[in-house]
């Protein structure tokens, strides 16, 4: 689909196109009809909400930008942005699952994989039939995601790997049925001796590790996974071996825009919230909207919501031009992440003060708001990391 059809400039704002607004009205209704009556039930039980992701599966929300022919929703970035805010707005652990199953491990496969392992693998992932992961992570590799410890070994005959090592903060790792893999086959060879693996959960010598107990979003299930002589066979690997790292990072460019529109999602619940209480809510013989300094407060959020926006909008519309230019949008991607995820934490923050005590009560979802928001300025890539990808692009250092 050509950019210039897919969100349009008319007068002074921009407008989306029919499909667009469908999908929008489609994940508003959903998530207000089934997410937001749980939310609050699953975030204090941790419980992972299994019954509601398969009908966002059924809806075609597991895999928005994946075409109908591999089991997705043939619909663009802009489509897949505006259903992500809608669903974080309900409930951000629903938001997480989304994410990672679409960019993380949809748009991985669909870009890298060969037909057949699009066939196993994406097909059922897309649709919501299966949940898909993405392991990049170690317990002593982050932020430095190259420096990996875990590794594969090509077996004599040359017909698979054994993969043996810890992954750690691996979203959906107790439920998921099928992880895009990342880990060492050549040691010497530093970030390209990385290779990507697709996972098959149910095979013998993989091994789900303990479940985080998390600060926030604590419906989505995050675990370590252990691989103990794992099989993996040559014709899983993703891309090409020693290609591992490129593949890795070209997904958490399409995945931070993902983060970004969750963190876009929140910040607009804890906003409308937070306003209608600033005019219902009274001290001093008035609502405490009237009070200057409540109105710093709702001006400083809502100018920054509107500013992650564009920002999110912005990266979307350079990821689509990807699809056509093979153009990288890694700073695009990395300013409204990082931008959307520290105004989350912003308004979360301004939210929870607004309303007081009751801001701090668990009778409101606000708590959890400012809970749920920490992790956007964390996972994908923490503020610093996004900062320096921006400052190296920029300058040329990389
Ligand atoms: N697209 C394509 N290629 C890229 C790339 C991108 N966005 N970024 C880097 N590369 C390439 C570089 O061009 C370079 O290639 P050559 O060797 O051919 O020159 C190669 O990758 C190495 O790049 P760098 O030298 O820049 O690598 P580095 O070791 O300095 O690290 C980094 C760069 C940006 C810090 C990277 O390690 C990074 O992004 N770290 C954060 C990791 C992260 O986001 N982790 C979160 C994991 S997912 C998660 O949160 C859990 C979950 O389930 C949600």
């Amino acid at each position: 689909m050509a950019v210039s059809t897919s969100i349009t400039t008319t007068g002074p704002s921009l407008a989306l196109s029919e499909e667009q607004q469908m999908i929008q009205q489609a994940a508003r209704d959903f998530a207000q009809r089934e997410i937001v009556p749980i939310a609050a039930e699953h975030d204090e039980s941790g419980e992972f909400p299994l019954n509601t992701i398969k009908k966002m599966g059924e809806l075609g929300f597991m895999g928005i930008e994946i075409p109908e022919d591999y089991g997705g929703a043939g619909m663009d970035t802009i489509s897949y942005v505006l259903a992500m805010v809608e669903i974080a707005k309900a409930d951000v652990s629903h938001s997480t699952i989304m994410s990672v199953n679409n960019s993380l491990f949809c748009h991985g496969i669909y870009k890298f994989g060969t037909e057949e392992q699009k066939q196993r693998f994406l097909v059922p992932v897309a649709s919501g039939e299966k949940i898909g992961a993405y392991s990049l992570t170690e317990p002593m590799s982050g932020s430095d995601a190259g420096t990996m410890k875990s590794r594969a070994v090509l077996s004599e005959d040359g017909s698979h790997y054994i993969i043996n090592g810890t992954k750690s903060w691996v979203t959906s790792g107790p439920v998921a049925d099928f992880i895009v893999l990342f880990t060492i086959t050549e040691p010497e060879k530093g970030h390209k001796g990385i290779t990507a693996f697709l996972i098959d959960t149910t095979q013998p010598g993989f091994v789900r590790g303990k479940k985080e107990p998390k600060l926030g979003i604590r419906a989505s299930a995050t675990s370590e996974i252990r691989f103990e002589d794992y099989k993996a066979p040559v014709d899983s690997v993703l891309g090409e071996p020693g290609k591992g790292f490129k593949i890795a990072m070209t997904v958490l460019d399409a995945g931070r825009i993902g983060i970004a529109s969750q963190a876009l999602g929140l910040a607009e619940a804890a906003y409308e919230a937070t306003v209608k209480y600033a005019r219902e809510r009274e001290a001093f013989g008035q609502p405490i909207g009237s009070f200057q300094m409540t109105q710093q407060k709702i001006a400083d959020m809502k100018t920054r919501i509107e500013a992650s926006r564009m920002l999110i909008y912005n990266a979307a519309l350079a990821k689509m031009r990807n699809a056509e230019t093979g153009e990288r949008y890694t700073t695009q991607a990395s300013m409204a992440k990082l931008f959307a995820s520290e105004t989350a934490m912003f308004v979360t923050h301004a939210a929870v003060q607004i309303h007081g005590g009751m801001g701090y009560s668990k009778e409101l979802p606000i708590e959890r708001y400012f809970r749920d928001a920490k992790i956007t300025e964390i996972y994908e890539g923490t503020s610093e990391i996004q900062r320096l990808v921006i400052a190296r692009n920029e300058l040329g250092l990389r």
